[in-house]
């Protein structure tokens, strides 16, 4: 299971949304690090932690009636579907399925990250100016991130 850390250019420049991001990859980075006894443990903590997550950014695009929120949500919900099949197995101490599920998050992350989030946050920053953001993201600038073995451009 690849581990991946936040790196400065994940920020999207809305403090709400990196925030939650950060707390993400904390959980799952002790995941990827977990010993078969802690396993379980750590996988109900990061599940628990994508929906708090995916909660907190599907309020704010109902809050500024984001135009892609089915879309978003859609993507949210798979992820979510994929890990709830697997925690049964979770459960009985079975993490083999559970590790091959994960293995794809790192991966998810960086593409939702740069496509979806990316574009929730520009769209936040024009209808939701009062919200706390760090920087002008708007027009949407280049965004390249390189970790390890992966790698997503948009822009
Ligand atoms: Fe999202």
């Amino acid at each position: 299971m690849n581990n991946i850390e936040w790196i400065p250019e994940m920020s999207l420049g809305v403090v709400i949304i990196d925030e939650e991001h950060k707390r993400f990859l904390h959980k799952f980075s002790e995941l990827a690090r977990a010993p078969d006894l802690e396993f379980s443990t750590c996988f109900l903590e990061l599940l628990e932690e994508l929906e708090h997550n995916f909660k907190q950014e599907e309020d704010l695009m109902e809050k500024c009636q984001f135009f892609q929120i089915r879309e978003h949500r859609q993507e949210h919900g798979k992820l979510l579907h994929a890990l709830h099949i697997v925690t049964p197995n979770v459960l009985r101490g079975e993490f083999d399925a559970a590790r091959e599920t994960l293995s794809i998050l790192p991966k998810w992350f960086v593409f939702h990250l740069s496509k979806m989030d990316m574009q929730l946050a520009i769209w936040l920053k024009l209808k939701e100016p009062e919200l706390n953001c760090e920087h002008d993201f708007y027009p949407p600038k280049r965004v390249s991130v390189h970790h390890s073995n992966l790698h997503v451009s948009v822009g």
